[in-house]
């Protein structure tokens, strides 16, 4: 499966078979992390482990893990450049879980003395702020339909709602060189679905911007800009992030993030 098709088939799994991930897809997903890289600076490390939670996770925040033996727990510095790199990395690993035939779901909740937290240490400046569990999905239970009816799970907002050309007011064109990777950052999974990105298309350039719906808005973006490259990536195309400080200014209340630019 290509990185397209996992971005166009991955869903958040809440459903997991009990069974934990063999030492083969453990050493997979080890190699996943290890090679996972963003280009934004920040503190972050992710770690795989094991716990013995028979009764299930129910995350302070909403949703219900059962069945999952591994998780991903992810340490993030407090600064923007650390959650926009946690989205970007991480999403990496998701995409590789899902290629390996392995379903993950993001989870942003309060992890303080839970299980989560008991004999790790993190680098000076990183708290555990996301975790998710990793294995083979099962069919949804009935909660895990619930959680997705609720939040609306399969829908995303409209493409022209989202990303703009030129200015904030035109569609971007159908043919245009980033409609397709722009198509694959609107299927991104974002926390309780809110699709915080917004983008601007400006000739080979594409601004990046989020609308700030929750604490976990920039990660979210992160995310987002992660399946934008990845498509740029599959399609070999080479570009560069950077700050701009001209950075066209939005409407409304949308905070800019950082461009991407692809090379000639
Ligand atoms: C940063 C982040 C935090 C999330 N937190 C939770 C959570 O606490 N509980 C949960 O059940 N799902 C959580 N999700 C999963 C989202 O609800 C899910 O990605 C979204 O509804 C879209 O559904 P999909 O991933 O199946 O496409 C989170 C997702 C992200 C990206």
């Amino acid at each position: 499966m290509n990185i397209i098709e996992a971005m166009k088939e991955r869903r958040s799994v809440r459903t997991f078979d009990g069974r934990g991930i063999t030492s083969a897809q453990e050493a997979e997903l080890e190699k996943a992390i290890s090679e996972s890289t963003a280009p934004f600076g920040g503190k972050l490390s992710i770690k795989l482990k094991k716990f013995n939670l028979k009764e299930g996770y129910k995350p302070s925040t909403y949703g219900m893990i059962r069945g999952a033996e591994d998780f991903f727990l992810l340490g993030i510095g407090s600064d923007e450049a650390s959650a926009l790199s946690a989205g970007y990395r991480f999403e990496q690993v998701v995409l590789r879980a899902w290629q390996l035939g392995l379903g993950t779901c993001w989870i942003a909740a309060t992890f303080k003395g839970s299980d989560f937290e008991k004999g790790i240490t993190w680098p000076d400046g990183e708290q555990l702020k996301i975790i998710s569990p990793v294995g083979t999905a099962m069919k949804p239970s009935l909660t895990e339909k619930l959680t997705r009816l609720t939040i609306g799970s399969k829908n995303r907002k409209l493409f022209n709602s989202l990303f703009f050309f030129n200015d904030f007011k035109t569609a971007v064109p159908e043919d245009n060189q980033f409609r397709e990777a722009l198509e694959m950052l609107r299927l991104a999974p974002s926390s309780t679905n809110s699709q915080p990105w917004r983008a601007l298309v400006d000739g080979n350039s594409v601004h990046f911007y989020y609308k700030p719906k929750s604490p976990a808005s920039v990660l979210d973006t992160g995310i987002g800009i992660c399946h934008f490259h990845e498509t740029e990536k599959f399609y070999g195309h080479k570009g560069e992030f950077s700050t701009v400080s001209g950075a066209p200014v939005p409407p409304e209340n949308w905070k800019y993030l950082v461009s991407y630019k692809r090379a000639e």
